[in-house]
């Protein structure tokens, strides 16, 4: 990361542009110039005037955009290969002041007109998405970002994409909300899948998608490729929560085949020591035969508050460093558990009345007591599972239901 000599034709890039309730607005923006390119983060460090937060959304960006054009970033030392965070205070020292190009200088953009005061500061963006070089040996097939042809938006950070044809959920470590912390995720989300390649029920690893360091500042230097997400079979049949929301569940045998799937795939999660900690319908897909696929496994991203135990919730409470994730390993499968007996009886809700409902419901809330030591284990709620699903293939082939 050090200075580099700009030739002279440049132009700005813009990327995502946000702000707090129209105040300290924040840009993100690439700034080119030749055969290099530098990454910005632009922050605004100081109240504006009402004049500027009363403006609509669309105004201000347009405005704050306009005065970014002019900008001279070419008298900055901006950081090579990374972003660089460029924040601008108002003051009356004459120190590190921003230069304006010329021929924008009299103009009534309110940024502008206050660049004679605006002081800038730079420093490595601390919140850049953080992309891993692929240098760690995990012995799964890549892909190359710009083979992939993007098809369709399934949630702000999976995608369905085609290569040679096919259709793939690519899950991209880039996302509308990146925050500190996603990276190691995806990462530890690539290595769980990695452990459960061939496994049913669990969703299955394709390979890595590589590209080269998006934040490259010169086209001809040399650096190590990039994870910017991983590809997963793509699984046809939409979210469970999906399934629930939409309507009654009418195939009466799809509920307890569900639970047994879900359940035996977080079974030999736990067996192999891990632990999910985010069960919900939304972590579960369906595939084109309606079979339940687990997903989302990474084990230390985000939760639901509501879908952790009541002892992990106290212990979230009672220290806030606390995160399900650095919980001790028989805490943490608790609550998977407990999250299970949810998920049962979320499905029995929607279950017709008197058909296997009543079974969902009635294990469900033998895993949901307050109490850890009354609940029954997953192996004895699975067994109870199994147990009716064999009564019911006897009663069917009797014709009896
Ligand atoms: N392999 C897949 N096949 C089909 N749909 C998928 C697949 N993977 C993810 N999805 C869809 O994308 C949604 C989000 O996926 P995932 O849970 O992995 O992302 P997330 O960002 O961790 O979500 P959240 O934080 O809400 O749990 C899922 O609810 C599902 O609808
Ligand atoms: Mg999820």
């Amino acid at each position: 990361m050090s200075e580099v000599t700009h030739p002279s034709f440049c132009r700005v890039e813009f990327k995502l542009f946000y702000d707090w309730n129209g105040d300290r607005p924040t840009q993100i923006l690439i700034f080119r110039q030749n055969e290099f390119s530098w990454w910005i983060k632009v922050v605004v460090d100081w109240s504006l005037p009402e004049l500027i937060t009363e403006l609509g959304y669309f105004q201000r960006r347009s405005l704050f955009q306009m005065s970014l054009q002019a900008i001279d970033f070419r008298q900055m030392q901006l950081l090579q290969n990374t972003v660089t965070k460029i924040t601008l205070s108002l003051t009356d020292q004459n120190q590190n002041l921003i230069t304006i190009r010329d021929g924008f200088q009299a103009t009534t953009n309110y940024f502008i007109v206050v660049a004679h005061r605006l002081r800038y500061e730079i420093a490595e963006d601390p919140t850049r998405v953080i992309y891993p070089n692929l240098d760690r040996d995990l012995n799964i097939p890549t892909f190359e970002a710009s083979c992939l042809q993007n098809a369709e938006f399934l949630a702000p950070t999976v995608f369905t994409v085609l290569f040679k044809q096919r259709k793939f959920a690519y899950k991209t470590i880039d996302r509308p909300i990146y925050e500190p912390g996603d990276t190691e995720h995806i990462m530890n989300e690539i290595d769980a899948l990695a452990q459960f390649r061939g496994q049913p029920n669990i969703a299955q690893l394709v390979g890595l998608v590589v590209s080269e360091n998006p934040y490259k500042t010169c086209s001809s230097t040399k650096l190590p490729a990039v994870v910017t997400g991983f590809l997963l079979e793509y699984y046809t049949g939409g979210s469970l929560e999906r399934s629930i929301n939409e309507d009654e569940i009418r195939n009466d045998s799809l509920p307890i085949r569900w639970a047994i799937q879900i359940g035996t795939a977080l079974e030999s999660l736990h067996t192999r020591g891990r632990t999910h900690l985010d069960i919900k319908p939304s972590n579960i897909v369906l595939d084109a035969n309606k079979n339940a696929i687990l997903i989302d496994i990474s084990g230390t991203g985000g939760y639901l508050w509501e879908w952790l135990s009541p002892e992990m919730q106290a212990l979230i409470q009672q220290n806030i460093d606390t995160t399900p994730a650095n919980t001790p390993f028989g805490v943490r499968v608790a609550t998977d558990c407990w999250a299970y007996g949810r998920l049962l009886s979320t499905i029995a809700e929607k279950c017709p009345p008197g058909g296997t409902g009543e079974k969902l419901r009635f294990v469900g809330e033998a895993l949901n007591k307050a109490a850890p030591e009354s609940r029954i284990s997953l192996r004895d709620a699975l067994a109870q599972l199994e147990d009716n699903r064999r009564l019911r293939i006897g009663l069917s082939r009797l014709n009896i239901i």
